[in-house]
C-alpha cells in the first residue's frame, strides 16, 4: 500500500507509554488507521534536557510525516512540554504547514476543573514535565483558582521501561513519591498522571493514595479531545483514512517491543524497526 492510500494518525512517545493512549483512541475511532512510534532506543526523555527533547521529537514528527500521517499526536508529556510549541510556531509553518501536531497537556488540563472540589490538585510527572511547568502555568491560565503542587517521579518511566512496575521494588518509589506530594496540602482530592506510562502503576498508586482522592489518567481525555478536534477540522479528518489498520514502529529491537509492548496494548501486531537520528 503506498502513502497516498494510506493517511494514518501518527501517535508518538518517547517508549511504550503512549500506547495507553493509543489503547483509548482506537476504543473511540476504530475505524481510522494509525501509525505508532515508540523512540525506545533513547528512552527515557524525562531527565534529557529541553533541546535534546526537541531534536528528537521533532525527527519522529518528520518521520511520521514521511510515513503518510497529515495528523500527529505527541502521547508523552514531556514532549508535549519541551518540544510541541516550538514545532506548532517554527517548524510546521516551514516543513508542512498543512499538518497537525498535538499534545497530551491541554486536554488533560482543560477536563481537570470537573474532577477537583478542593481546588488543590497533584500532578506527578516526570523530572522535565515538572521543570519545564507546563501543568502550572496551563492550569493557572484556565483555572486560576485551582492551586497546583506538582512532584518529579524520575523513576517511575525506567520502572515501567525495564518491566519492574509490578515488583515490589516499585512499592519503595510509588509510595515515596505519593507522599511527598500529599504532604504539600491536606485537601488535595485530584491527581494528575502527567505521564503516559503510569497508568501501568495505577494499582500501587491507588494503594498508597487515600480513597478519597481521584486518579486521572490522561488516554481517555485525550481520546476524547481527538473525537472532538476531528469533528471540527473537517480538513484534517479527510486526510485520515479509515480501513482500521494500525502499525508500529520502534526504534529498538522489533521481537523486544512487540513482548513488551502488549502489556499496554492489545493491538500489536507487526511490529517494524526505524532508524532515527542518523540522517
Ligand atoms: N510517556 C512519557 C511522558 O508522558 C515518558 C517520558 C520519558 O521518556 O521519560 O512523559
Amino acid at each position: 500500500m503506498n502513502t497516498k492510500t494510506f493517511k494514518p494518525i501518527g501517535v508518538f512517545d518517547s517508549g511504550y507509554g503512549g500506547l495507553t493512549v493509543l489503547q483509548e483512541i482506537t476504543k473511540l475511532l476504530p475505524s481510522y488507521d494509525f501509525i505508532y512510534l515508540g523512540d525506545n532506543a533513547r528512552a527515557p526523555y524525562g531527565t534529557r534536557s529541553f533541546s535534546t527533547v526537541y531534536n528528537y521529537t521533532l525527527e519522529s514528527v518528520k518521520k511520521l510525516f514521511e510515513l503518510g500521517c497529515h495528523l500527529v499526536i505527541l502521547a508523552c508529556n514531556t514532549a508535549s512540554a519541551k518540544a510541541l510549541r516550538s514545532i506548532q510556531q517554527k517548524d510546521l509553518p516551514k516543513i508542512a504547514p498543512n499538518k497537525r501536531v498535538l499534545g497530551v497537556i491541554r486536554p488533560s488540563v482543560e477536563a481537570i476543573d470537573y474532577y477537583t472540589k478542593t481546588k488543590n490538585i497533584g500532578v506527578l510527572g516526570t523530572s522535565g514535565t515538572v521543570r519545564s511547568n507546563s501543568y502550572y502555568l496551563e492550569i493557572k491560565k484556565l483555572f486560576p483558582e485551582i492551586t497546583v503542587y506538582q512532584e518529579a517521579c524520575p523513576m517511575w518511566v525506567p520502572l515501567v521501561e525495564n518491566n519492574e512496575h509490578n515488583n515490589d521494588g516499585a512499592d519503595y518509589f510509588v509510595e515515596k513519591n505519593i507522599n511527598n506530594l500529599l504532604k504539600n496540602n491536606k485537601s488535595i482530592d485530584t491527581i494528575i498522571l502527567g505521564c503516559t506510562h503510569y497508568p501501568l502503576l495505577i494499582n500501587k498508586i491507588k494503594k498508597y493514595c487515600p480513597d478519597n482522592i481521584s486518579i486521572i489518567s490522561q488516554g481517555r481525555i485525550v481520546a476524547n479531545s481527538l473525537v472532538d478536534y476531528l469533528k471540527r477540522h473537517h480538513e484534517i479528518d479527510t486526510n485520515c483514512t479509515k480501513q482500521s489498520i494500525i502499525k508500529f514502529y520502534t526504534t529498538e529491537s522489533t521481537k523486544l517491543f512487540k513482548k513488551r509492548a502488549q502489556l499496554f496494548c492489545d493491538k500489536i501486531l507487526e511490529v517494524n524497526h526505524i532508524d532515527l537520528g542518523l540522517s
